[in-house]
């Protein structure tokens, strides 16, 4: 099963992922990098993951990051030893794809100089765009040639050399540049190798066997390369679809697809927003939800609900069912808002626009429902959680045409009610 952003980021795909890790055997990262910020509250302790996949803190689960995804050597062996030093093993059950592309020091450089552009996107600045761009420009350097100190110099002077108009252009320096990345490789490629596998052979074995391999997606169909709001996406295919090529399985062999809304939207960077609340509104949501960057630390943008976002992203992902978190935040909002259209010069869309300039012009028409009050975060049944609440959760999925087969009302994993019994992940 693949559990994908069905928004911007940030929908809660960590505390769903690491709700259902136990009943699976293999947590799967596919595309993006420590972009990505999972917060998951695991044995009353918080753990902010970036790369290292959220089954893991379940001591028998095994975590693969893939072939898709981009790998800072640093970020990930920090990961790691913070895992450790919480006494989190990962000896023999953490594995990196030998496919998967290195983010080095230029990219770092590169993606902060981009972002002091005229048009910035408002990026984590990781230096994933860059590294996804030497990829795709066949100039890239995958883990199994970075691990060969013989092969990387060579590799890394292509794609300096690529890069070097664009790096002095930005004011960097090649050759610290160079340097910086030949230490780096000296210091952590060892560290990592004990990591490095051939991963599409384990996801296979697996799938093969019947074990139940989960793949946890990171940021959200909104943010997609292909299908998202581009230019304001990050820089992979965020899809369901993203799985197949980013850990190497076919389409016909992923059998369920969840996607993770909100029970409203956030997103942070740049770009188009139509159902952006007014600061009054959503500055008290930000806090009481605590929407907060968990890579930078910045202010999310809030927003209500947009169900014309949703649908699309429900139809381009192929989600069979969705995991609505943070209902409980919305308690004591006098009157919710849902987006059902979009007004663009005196017509409605029911679509969503594909010029970026067309969507940040657009009014959102709202369908208005009341609001509810009560302390969410302690119900465990969904008879429990207040009329007006269910009847909002009830319109959308009746709306969206696809069952909300888990509410989340709370960070920790009890704080989850499963609507769908009937589901086989979810029993
Ligand atoms: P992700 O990137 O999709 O994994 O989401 P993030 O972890 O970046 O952001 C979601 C935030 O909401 C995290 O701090 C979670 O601990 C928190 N969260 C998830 N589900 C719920 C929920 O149902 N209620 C509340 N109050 N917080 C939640
Ligand atoms: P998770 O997995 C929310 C956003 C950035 C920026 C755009 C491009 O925690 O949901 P990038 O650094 O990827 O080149 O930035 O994408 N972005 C995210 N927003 N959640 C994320 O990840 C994100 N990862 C990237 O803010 O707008
Ligand atoms: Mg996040």
């Amino acid at each position: 099963m693949v559990i994908v952003g069905a928004q911007w980021g940030d929908e809660g795909k960590g505390k769903i992922v690491h709700f259902l890790s136990e009943r699976a055997q293999d947590i799967v990262r596919y595309q993006g990098g420590n972009n990505a910020g999972h917060t998951v509250i695991h044995k009353k302790e918080k753990f902010a993951l970036h790369l290292i996949p959220a089954g893991v803190l379940f001591p028998t689960k095994r975590g693969i990051i893939g072939n898709g995804v981009v790998v800072e050597p640093r970020g990930f062996l920090e990961e790691v030893n913070f895992l450790k030093s919480k006494g989190i093993s990962l000896k023999g059950r953490l594995f990196l794809s030998l496919g998967a592309h290195v983010v080095l020091p230029h990219h770092l450089l590169l993606d902060a100089a981009h972002e002091s552009e005229s048009r910035p996107i408002g990026t984590t600045k990781k230096g994933i765009g860059p590294c996804y761009t030497d990829k795709a420009a066949r100039c890239g350097v995958q883990l199994v040639d970075y691990l060969n100190k013989d092969m990387f110099p060579s590799l890394l002077d292509q794609a300096l050399k690529r890069n070097a108009p664009e790096i002095e252009y930005c004011g960097g320096s090649v050759e610290t540049l160079r340097k910086q990345s030949l230490e780096g490789q000296r210091e952590f490629a060892e560290q990592l190798k004990a990591f490095c596998a051939d991963t599409v052979d384990l996801v296979q074995t697996s799938l093969q066997k019947k074990r139940w391999v989960l793949f946890e997606g990171a940021q959200g169909i909104a943010l997609d390369l292909d299908l998202g709001t581009y230019p304001f996406v990050t820089s992979s295919n965020t899809v369901a679809g993203g799985a197949c090529a980013g850990a190497g399985v076919g389409p016909t062999q992923i059998e369920d697809v969840m996607g993770v809304t909100k029970a409203y939207v956030t997103r942070i960077g740049t770009g188009p927003f139509p159902t952006e609340m007014p600061t009054s509104v959503g500055d008290e949501l930000r806090e009481k939800g605590q929407e907060y960057g968990a890579t930078t630390g910045r202010p999310r943008r809030i927003g209500w609900l947009d169900l014309v976002q949703l649908k699309r992203g429900i139809r381009m992902g192929g989600i069979k069912h969705l995991a609505m978190t943070k209902l409980d935040t919305l308690s004591d909002v006098d009157s919710l808002k849902v987006c059902v259209g979009y007004q663009y010069k005196g017509k409605t869309l029911k679509e969503y626009p594909l010029s970026f300039a067309v969507f940040e012009t657009v009014e959102p028409v709202y369908r208005e429902f009341p609001g509810f009050s009560g302390d969410l975060g302690v119900m465990r049944k969904w008879t429990q959680i207040p009329l007006n609440a269910r009847k909002y959760v009830e319109w959308v999925e009746k709306y969206l045409e696809t069952p909300i087969s888990l509410v989340s009302v709370g960070r920790e994993r009890e704080a989850t009610i499963v609507r769908d019994a009937a589901s086989r992940w979810l029993n």
